[in-house]
């Protein structure tokens, strides 16, 4: 049987970043319940010219060859930050990114969980057209509000995933479990551009989500702790990962919790400095430990996904050889070294900054913005974006 899975990953943040203990003291808040309590550093901050179709086209640009260009024949674009009811996030990024013509695109929805689903249909699509490259893209700006309980857990960013036969990074494996619940632990209805959460339940479903698929997958697989070599779960806020890996680490042997923990600190690094990117967040968690740790082929990585509202799924993937030769870790450290660092009063004004909704035709400056592909403006409802590249 074909193999099939990630062949390319790369992601993109925004050019700005507020710094946690500065966001702690303009709230009045012990900076280590941000830092400690909560997990993260830095949060990446979305200028107004940068939005989930620019920040996706960003990340893919930086994955893709002409190659890959010309045999894309499905993109599917994650995201919970969609910016039309009716058209697709990812026809914008089709264009942006000067992919051949005869190709689906859709979006996909389901709260953090749209990626994964994104996935587990390209790996199906591909199964049948061996052939076929499928664009996985996953972004989102996670927006609670300022001087709300939930501001500390924003974030923005993009991943993008190639996925094909025969992957040079990581094989998807076939086994995987999921879960759907109808609550409400966290949504966005169509008329609110900030999520609502119930915090302390939402923090609970999760943690009884990935209980209720790591069961049910040992009982379907036969495998066991010790047959990982790391497990990458969504991360709202790094804590909320700590939490899940702990509900499951007493199952292992010494060793096992060992590595697993390990490992588990090495996914969360960007995540500490990202915050929240919804449905790209699992997938940066999966960058960071690919990055910044030495695998060996063949080792198995599982992945917990959770999207609010709620499905939850967890599947492995298998690393391949060589794998580090196809990371773009050298374009990452640049996106996170070249960031502008934001006061509080700059980051409320970049924050509350906002395009019209009455069909105005605004021109936006975008000078400051180093991004290659950005939002230029809006005139009669419509975005305008660019790409210097192209
Ligand atoms: N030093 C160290 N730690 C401190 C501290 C200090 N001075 N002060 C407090 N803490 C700790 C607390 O003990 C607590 O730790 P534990 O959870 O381990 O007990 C932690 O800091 C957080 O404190 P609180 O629970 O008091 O925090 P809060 O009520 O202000 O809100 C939150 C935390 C509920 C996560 C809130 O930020 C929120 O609502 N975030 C959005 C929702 C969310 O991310 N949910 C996650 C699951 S849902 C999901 O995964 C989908 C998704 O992407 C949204």
């Amino acid at each position: 049987m074909v193999k099939i899975g990630i062949d390319k990953i790369g992601f993109h943040i925004p050019h700005y970043y507020v710094d946690m203990n500065d966001l702690a003291v303009a709230r009045n808040v012990e900076p280590a319940k941000f830092t400690i309590g909560i997990g993260q550093d830095e949060m990446a901050v979305a200028s107004i010219t940068q939005d989930p179709v620019t920040l996706a086209a960003n990340a893919a640009l930086n994955i893709l060859d002409e190659e890959d260009i010309q045999a894309i024949d499905f993109v599917m674009f994650g995201t919970e930050t969609g910016i039309d009811h009716s058209k697709s996030a990812g026809v914008y990024v089709h264009r942006l990114l000067g992919l051949q013509p005869n190709a689906r695109t859709i979006e996909m929805k389901q709260a953090c969980y749209g990626a994964t689903a994104a996935l587990q249909l390209a790996k199906g699509h591909i199964a049948l057209n061996p052939e076929s490259k499928v664009l996985v893209l996953a972004s989102d700006i996670a927006r609670y509000g300022l001087n709300t309980a939930g501001e500390v857990t924003q974030g923005a960013g993009a991943v993008a995933m190639l996925i094909s036969a025969n992957p040079k990074i990581m094989t998807i494996e076939n086994d995987s479990t999921f879960l759907t619940d109808d609550i409400m632990d966290f949504w966005r209805p169509t008329y609110s551009d900030i999520a609502y959460v119930d915090g302390k339940y939402s923090n609970e479903q999760y943690l009884a989500f990935v209980k209720h698929v790591w069961d049910k997958y040992k009982e379907e697989t036969n495998l066991s702790l010790d047959d990982f070599t790391a497990i990458c779960f969504h991360l709202p806020y790094t804590k909320m990962g700590v939490k899940a890996l702990r509900t499951l680490l007493d199952e292992g042997n010494e060793a096992t919790q060992e590595r697993l923990q390990t490992n588990f600190d090495e996914s969360i690094q960007y995540s500490r400095k990202v915050g929240n990117i919804y449905t790209a967040s699992l997938y940066l968690g999966l960058i960071s430990l690919l990055e910044r740790k030495e695998l060996e082929a063949g080792e198995r990585i599982g992945l917990f996904s959770y999207g609010s509202g709620a499905v939850g799924e967890f599947f492995t993937g298998i690393i391949q050889e060589n794998y580090r030769d196809h990371l773009n870790d050298h374009y990452h450290e640049t996106l996170f070294s070249n960031r502008t660092r934001l006061s509080v009063e700059e980051y409320e004004e970049v924050f509350s900054a906002k395009l019209p909704t009455d069909g105005s035709t605004v021109t936006l400056n975008t000078e400051n913005d180093p991004a290659p592909i950005y939002l230029s403006g809006i005139t009669e409802h419509m975005r305008q974006y660019e790409n210097k590249k192209l």
